[in-house]
């Protein structure tokens, strides 16, 4: 099934359209990942993940035009540009007879190029935002599988605080979106350490393709990650800190394990990303209770306990904070 095919079954049969749409979503962290695509067209995972969503994101307006326009942070963006090209290859899936162009401003409050998953918060604000423009009225599950299609971990962006985005089992991928756990964890704080915000040379889809194809260690990861999926969600249902650290920290590591087994190799850290583990390693055997997770890019992101927040602090002076956001989203 193609993409067209797949997103005309979720929108209702007529719509109309209002002068504008606008939505906000939140940036997403991966806490046991999604790595390798089963449906590369539809981006159907090979495992579930689970993540929890933080304060910052991106807010989205959309309305008719008479030519296509996007501006990010109040620059318009070239027509040849990459992020041009990717969202209006999304949005030719959308247009209709009275909405032929779409004219998108966009504002992130992170880096578009921190490593921070931009493009989950953009594509989840993007879809919230026609939801508005078009009146579809549509369900938060349709919501997250329309987010799914423009950009794999946008689904989970469509809800709030912990996300689980189920892998699903259906070819159409009708069943692969992401709910949100019915739990909130106020003490849980998240930081950011920038280690570069030069662009990646290789993009999470390439990548994915790449281990998926040529590491060996890739056969393990799917159902490994499936059972951490499950371990994690008890941890979090128990609040047990350490479970969790140890569960996401190992996670992220397999998965650069299998990346970096691929050929060629695939190694998205640098210096100062081995410098940042080595530190929390060293904190963490002095007794301060701090995890580590890393996405397809070299910055580090830690969790911690808000008990722990000032030694956290004392120790990387310029970790950006980003507290979880637990406020739930109307299911
Ligand atoms: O949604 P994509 O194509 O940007 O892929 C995201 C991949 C990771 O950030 C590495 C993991 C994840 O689950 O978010």
């Amino acid at each position: 099934m193609d993409k067209r095919e797949v997103i005309q079954q979720l929108l209702p049969k007529s719509s109309t359209s209002l002068d504008f749409g606008q939505a906000w979503a939140p940036i997403n962290i991966a806490l046991c990942k999604y790595w390798g695509k089963e449906d590369s067209e539809l981006n159907i995972p090979k495992n579930s993940s689970l993540s929890i969503t933080l304060e910052k994101g991106t807010k989205t307006e959309i309305k008719p035009a008479a030519t296509d326009i996007f501006s990010l942070n109040g620059e318009v963006v070239a027509t040849d540009s990459k992020h041009f090209v990717r969202l209006f290859r999304y949005l030719d899936h959308f247009r209709t007879a009275s909405v032929p162009f779409f004219e998108v401003n966009s504002w992130n409050e992170i880096p578009t190029r921190a490593g921070l998953a931009s493009s989950a918060s953009a594509f989840a604000a993007l879809v919230l935002a026609m939801n508005q423009l078009f009146q579809w009225g549509l369900s938060y599950q349709k919501l997250s599988i329309l987010a799914r299609l423009g950009s794999g971990s946008a689904c989970r962006s469509i809800q709030r605080g912990f996300a689980l985005w189920h892998k699903g089992v259906l070819l159409d991928g009708s069943d692969s979106y992401a709910t949100q756990l019915d739990i909130e964890w106020p003490e849980l704080r998240a930081g950011v350490l920038l280690t570069s915000t030069e662009e990646k040379l290789v993009g999470s889809t390439e990548g994915m393709l790449r281990t998926v194809v040529t590491s060996p260690l890739y056969a393990v990861w799917p159902a490994e990650t499936e059972r951490q999926v499950v371990k994690l969600q008890e941890s979090i249902e128990k609040k047990n800190f350490e479970v969790f650290g140890q569960i996401i920290e190992s996670n992220a590591m397999m998965m650069h394990a299998t990346m970096l087994a691929s050929t060629p190799p695939l190694f998205y850290w640098n210096c100062e990303t081995l410098r940042a583990l080595q530190k929390i390693w060293e904190l963490r055997t002095s007794g301060v209770a701090i995890y580590p997770t890393l996405d397809a890019g070299p910055n580090v992101k830690l969790f911690y306990m808000a008990a722990q927040e000032e030694q956290v602090q004392a120790a990387f002076p310029l970790l950006l904070p980003l507290r979880p956001l637990f406020r739930c989203a109307k299911q």
